[in-house]
């Protein structure tokens, strides 16, 4: 038989596109593109294509597919007021909404949870757990699937579980999602200001691995995010302050009237956790356009390169270091982050990619919201060094590629490699610039305490 007659034709319930038959030498392939019918679908917020190309020698053949993902983001008032319809019309043709809790979220709003699930008429099967950094393990990652799975709820891979709390959880409990059934959909409801603009509508969903943050997940976004502030109400004012600092980080890289926001009001921000302490409409108003614009700006990037194909992520600023130095010194992440970011603003002064007087900018604003911009744990050259090593890894063995702001406030780039010598040099600098800070730059509350902050 020639290779040619036992090449694989088209399967009859399969739309084919045959693009080229002329093959005229052994290395000339076949490609078939296939497109699946919609009846197949397993759920509705997945697709995806694919192409096989043949060749003519009838022993090889490559694949090539597409994966494609719908992931909606809303800013919302009141998610569990019976009147908001949005969860209630998701989970209603489901007969059932399977939830996962954080534990102090349960305590605190729980009741009023169960109730909007009562007066829609929707059983509701919801498992409460603690949610805090210590608890950010495999094992953790376990225990919720032990609840998904057979033995559990038994959720069917078009079933959207419902995640309701911090960045904790989003992480551990969307990484549960993604394994289940090697993948399961998730609604995220964030109920801190970084799950809420940051770690609730992230495809990066993880646990932490040994003296490594976040090292071990899957890129698994939430099919829908919804942002509703009035969580905030009962946040410690410490994580609010912590959760601006990834908004900053968005308005550096990103959006400069978004900065010109965060020094404007930021600071009757945390008063107010988000305009709901007391009833002043302008700052509410004020306080969903600045949730929005960094909703946006994160997404606009991280959305459009949702499994980290690419290393150009603004997002990233911050946290090229910090992944290394969060964990040994026990900081709180927002408070990591800004000791990134303010240590990154001046390795780019001395790059001549900004201009000093920036780089005081962005510290005078991480500094009048209470954030650290300065930490002792940046001269230690190990594990700086080895904190570069391991983001060097992670993001692919092709450049550091560190984000920095270039040109101004409202713009970034990225260094492809720091030299350690370059390194040194900036510390050196950045210890100096911070030396005349009240407190050399160390901020309010920035030690992580799992006991909760007030
Ligand atoms: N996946 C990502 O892209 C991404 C991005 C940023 C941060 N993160 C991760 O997020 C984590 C930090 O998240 P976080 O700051 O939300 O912390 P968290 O999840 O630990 O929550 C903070 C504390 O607030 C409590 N809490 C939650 N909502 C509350 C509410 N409305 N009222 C009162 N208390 C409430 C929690 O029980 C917890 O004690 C870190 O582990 C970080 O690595 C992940």
């Amino acid at each position: 038989m020639s290779p040619q007659s036992i090449l694989p034709t088209p399967g009859i319930t399969d739309k084919l596109l045959v693009d080229s038959e002329n093959m005229t030498s052994a290395t000339e392939t076949n490609t078939i593109r296939l497109t699946h019918g919609e009846k197949y679908l397993t759920s509705s917020w997945y697709k995806g294509s694919g192409e096989i190309a043949h060749k003519k020698d009838g022993r090889s053949f490559e694949v090539s597919a597409t994966f494609t993902l719908k992931a909606e983001v809303k800013v919302v008032e009141g998610v569990f007021q019976p009147a908001n319809e949005t969860l209630a019309n998701i989970y209603n043709s489901r007969g059932r909404c399977v939830a996962v809790i954080d534990q102090t979220v349960n305590e605190l709003y729980g009741e009023q949870i169960r109730k909007y699930f009562d007066a829609h008429e929707i059983p509701l099967k919801m498992m409460a757990f603690r949610a805090w950094e210590a608890d950010k393990t495999p094992e953790t990652v376990h225990h919720i699937l032990e609840f998904l799975g057979k033995d559990g709820c038994d959720v069917s891979r078009s079933e959207p579980v419902l995640i309701i709390g911090g960045g904790v959880l989003s992480d551990v409990a969307g990484l549960a999602c993604a394994l289940q059934h090697r993948r399961t959909p998730y609604i995220m409801v964030g109920t801190t200001v970084v799950a809420a603009i940051d770690a609730g509508p992230s495809p990066r969903t993880c646990t932490n691995g040994k003296q490594f943050k976040n090292s071990i997940g899957a890129y698994h976004p939430p099919v829908l995010t919804l942002v509703d502030r009035s969580f905030f109400r009962t946040l410690g004012t410490g994580h609010i302050r912590n959760g601006i600092a990834e908004i900053i980080k968005m308005a550096i890289t990103d959006d400069a009237v978004l900065f010109e926001l965060l020094e404007k009001y930021g600071p009757r921000l945390i008063e107010t956790h988000f305009a709901t302490l007391g009833e002043d409409e302008e700052l509410a108003e004020i306080a969903d356009d600045i949730i929005y614009r960094a909703l946006f700006s994160y997404m606009k990037h991280e959305g459009t390169n949702m499994f980290e194909t690419y290393q150009d992520r603004p997002h990233a600023y911050g946290h090229t270091w910090s992944p290394r130095f969060e964990p040994a010194v026990k900081m709180m992440h927002g408070h990591a982050v800004t000791t990134g970011m303010a240590f990154g603003a001046t390795l780019a002064v001395k790059m001549n990619w900004l201009k000093p007087e920036e780089r005081d900018r962005i510290i005078a604003l991480c500094q009048s919201l209470g954030l650290t911009v300065y930490h002792p744990i940046l001269e230690d050259m190990d594990v700086m060094i080895e904190g570069q090593k391991n983001m060097r890894r992670k993001r692919g063995e092709g450049g550091l590629w560190a984000p920095v702001p270039r040109g101004g406030i409202g713009a970034c780039d990225y260094i492809q490699e720091v030299p350690p010598e370059l390194l040194e040099a900036a510390v050196t600098e950045h210890k100096a610039v911070c030396g005349n800070l009240p407190n050399h730059g160390a901020g309010v509350e920035m030690y992580l305490s799992d006991l909760g902050l007030k």
